[in-house]
């Protein structure tokens, strides 16, 4: 089976894609798969990448990034060939031949958000993660706490920001964030690993903090701050029986993330370039509090359509409320990343975890 793991991308994510891309190179089962590697250059080209997860790492805090010199490939529409075809230009064959499926380990705008959903669709080549609607609901998180919301599903209040709406009704929008009480945060609708989020404190603070999430995306949601535990849980689409029929999603254990020392919050240094979060795997929560997580992951995932896999993140509220904070369809994967390991912590170790998203995309 030949899998194309693409990776890079023109999102604000970029680097962090390319570091899960270099995590599941060294994962992927080599006896099984024969794997090509393809970049996505932050300007949209596409290069056949080396296959080299060393090259694929943060070191020193230098992010990694596609190299756009690397020999292109070629796009869906080639008449000779199905699909996406590869070519090598250093071979004198040239085609390194078709993709049985892909596993586009992108994260953020054009990659995680449908469009790449549609253009592997319109190839007709099977793919892991999301379709093109879930993918793109869940990449607007204005978009996606409606979906949840409607769903019945406990999410924090917010308020909707587009750039029309900022400029032309300034003083009414204020009121309306002013009334989620202080401190807020906010985000660009549609990016992740915490790119463009402000904690705003003071309403003075609210126009820097627009500006740097409209740097990442005109429309803007601003959520109020939810005193509680970060809690996350992986899901996975239930495996197929011999039938056919599908079984159920399934969550896993789940994870705590604490910041320590003066992080206002999981913000991108946290993430993945310093050691101030802790992460503890499972969660030391009641289990009452644990089954109720899961059972809302499941629920989130199958409100918003998802499909192969997906991460939930919740707050945990003292009371022992529960409010669901966004869903991922595309997780990460880098060394650092909560969904392989609260897989792993479930019994499904990295290599089986890419194997069982690459099998449920086969089928
Ligand atoms: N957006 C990052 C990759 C995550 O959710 O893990
Ligand atoms: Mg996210």
């Amino acid at each position: 089976t030949r899998v194309a793991v693409i990776f890079g991308g023109r999102s604000s994510e970029h680097a962090v894609s390319c570091v899960s891309a270099g995590s599941v190179l060294r994962a992927i089962d080599r006896t099984a798969y024969e794997v090509v590697p393809i970049g996505i250059s932050t300007e949209g080209g596409w290069v056949l990448a080396v296959d080299d997860p060393d090259q694929l790492v943060i070191r020193d805090g230098k992010l990694p990034q596609v190299d756009a010199t690397r020999p292109a490939v070629v796009l869906p529409g080639d008449p000779t060939a199905r699909a996406l075809t590869v070519f090598d230009e250093s071979q004198p064959s040239g085609a390194l031949g078709e993709i049985d499926v892909v596993f586009p380990v992108l994260h953020g705008p054009y990659g995680e958000d449908g469009t790449i959903q549609g253009l592997l669709e319109m190839a007709d080549l099977p793919y892991v993660g999301s379709g093109v609607l879930s993918s793109a609901v869940s990449m607007d998180k204005a978009h996606m706490k409606v979906a949840l919301a409607g769903a019945g599903l406990p999410v924090c209040d917010y308020v909707v920001v587009t750039a029309r709406r900022w400029k032309t009704e300034n003083a009414a929008v204020r009121d309306e964030i002013a009334a989620l009480g202080w401190p807020v945060f906010v985000k660009p609708a549609r990016a992740g690993s915490s790119v463009g989020i402000t904690k705003v404190k003071r309403p003075e603070d609210l126009d820097a903090a627009m500006a740097a999430a409209q740097e990442w995306d005109p429309k803007v949601i601003v959520e109020a701050t939810v005193i509680g535990r970060e809690i996350e849980c992986g899901v996975l689409e239930g495996v197929v029986g011999p039938e056919g029929v599908q079984g159920a999603p399934e969550a896993s254990v789940t994870a705590e993330i604490r910041v320590l020392g003066d992080r206002e919050f999981y913000d991108f240094e946290a993430k993945y370039l310093d050691d101030s979060t802790e992460l503890t795997v499972p969660a030391d929560l009641d289990e009452e509090v644990a089954a109720k997580v899961r059972a809302l992951s499941v629920k989130a995932f199958e409100a918003l359509s998802c499909e192969s896999l997906a991460r939930v993140d919740f707050f945990v509220c003292p009371d022992g409320s529960v409010l669901v904070n966004e869903v991922n369809t595309m997780p990460g994967f880098t060394p650092v990343s909560m969904f392989p390991r609260m897989w792993a912590a479930t019994g499904v170790d990295y290599p089986t975890l890419i194997d069982r998203l690459l099998s449920t995309a086969l089928q």
